[in-house]
């Protein structure tokens, strides 16, 4: 049997965040809150251990086939930094394509479970407990691809914090390295409503995961499980252009969006998007115009 984390304290380079043992804790209104710092105490060690039930690495691996193995292959990427590592679900499987990898997460129970499961999987990962807002305090080296995948991104509320991370990203990388973050498809949740068929990222058909509560500055999703199991995750509701804008403004050169694992254009109503930025200089990047909309609803964070 695996041991669980026990609660813990961890000490960021600026202050201490505590990870409870037992259930999640919103408080009165959970509406309100909106915080970069929740993510800790969302991810409670039993919503950890459900944590593959909602991914199913199998199905999973399936749909995205080697989307990012084949991205990261395409630019001469070897060596790579999995900032959002969770259960280990793309550390591992990099690791399984031949990628040197260093994994690491904010939440202490994640890391415990990825280290499990590479174990499981015949690998030491090679893990590290850091918040990316404090990144280059414990990672000193320099990688070919920073990866943020598995829509984490999204943890971020405040556009401070963005930029901190993305430009603690930046600095992670080689001057011709890339960054791939991903995020749900946010603009269609706020604008049209919720869809998805579940074919993508969380891929468990027993799982229910749906929102509860979607406002221009809070997606609040449900995930329900088999065993009557429940649990939450407060999360900021990225519009797309928002993310490539910000991107360029920490210095990305190039940035090119998939919607599900395809040309953005060829995909309507997608459930995500992955983001590939370049760092390599560009004489011309694309110029990025945002829409009016973006505009006045960024400047209000
Ligand atoms: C939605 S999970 C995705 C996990 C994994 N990438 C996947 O696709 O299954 C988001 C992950 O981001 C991590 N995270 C959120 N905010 C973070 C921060 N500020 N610093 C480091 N990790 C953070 C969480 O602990 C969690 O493991």
């Amino acid at each position: 049997m695996e041991s669980k984390p026990t609660p813990e304290t961890i000490k960021t380079s600026q202050r201490v965040l505590t990870c409870p043992d037992q259930d999640q804790s919103f408080g009165k209104d959970p509406t309100k809150r909106r915080d970069s710092d929740n993510f800790v105490q969302e991810y409670v060690p039993g919503f950890v251990d459900k944590w593959d039930e909602l991914i199913d690495w199998k199905r999973r691996a399936e749909s995205e086939g080697d989307f990012f193995i084949q991205a990261l292959k395409d630019r001469g990427c070897r060596k790579i930094l999995d900032v959002a590592c969770g259960t280990g679900f793309h550390s591992v499987r990099l690791r399984q394509a031949g990628f040197e990898v260093v994994s690491v997460d904010g939440s202490a129970s994640m890391l415990a479970k990825a280290f499990n499961n590479g174990r499981k999987h015949g690998f030491i990962l090679r893990t590290s407990l850091v918040d990316w807002r404090w990144l280059s305090r414990d990672i000193h080296d320099k990688f070919d691809a920073v990866i943020c995948l598995g829509n984490s991104f999204t943890h971020l509320f405040k556009e401070h914090d963005r930029r901190k991370a993305l430009a603690e990203f930046y600095a992670a990388l080689r001057h011709d390295g890339i960054l791939i973050l991903d995020q749900r498809n946010y603009d269609g949740i706020l604008d049209e409503g919720y869809s998805s068929q579940h074919k993508y990222y969380y891929c468990g058909g027993d799982v229910v995961a749906e929102p509860e509560h979607v406002d221009e500055g809070l997606a609040r999703f449900r995930y329900a499980f088999p065993d009557g199991s429940e649990y939450f995750l407060n999360m900021f509701p990225l519009r797309k252009d928002y993310t490539v804008r910000l991107m360029h403004e920490v210095g990305f050169q190039q940035i090119t969006t998939y919607a599900d694992f395809q040309d953005d254009d060829k995909v309507d109503d997608p459930d995500f998007f992955i983001h590939v930025a370049e760092k390599d200089y560009s004489e011309n990047p694309d110029r990025f115009v945002p829409n009016k909309r973006e505009v006045s609803r960024a400047d209000g964070i």
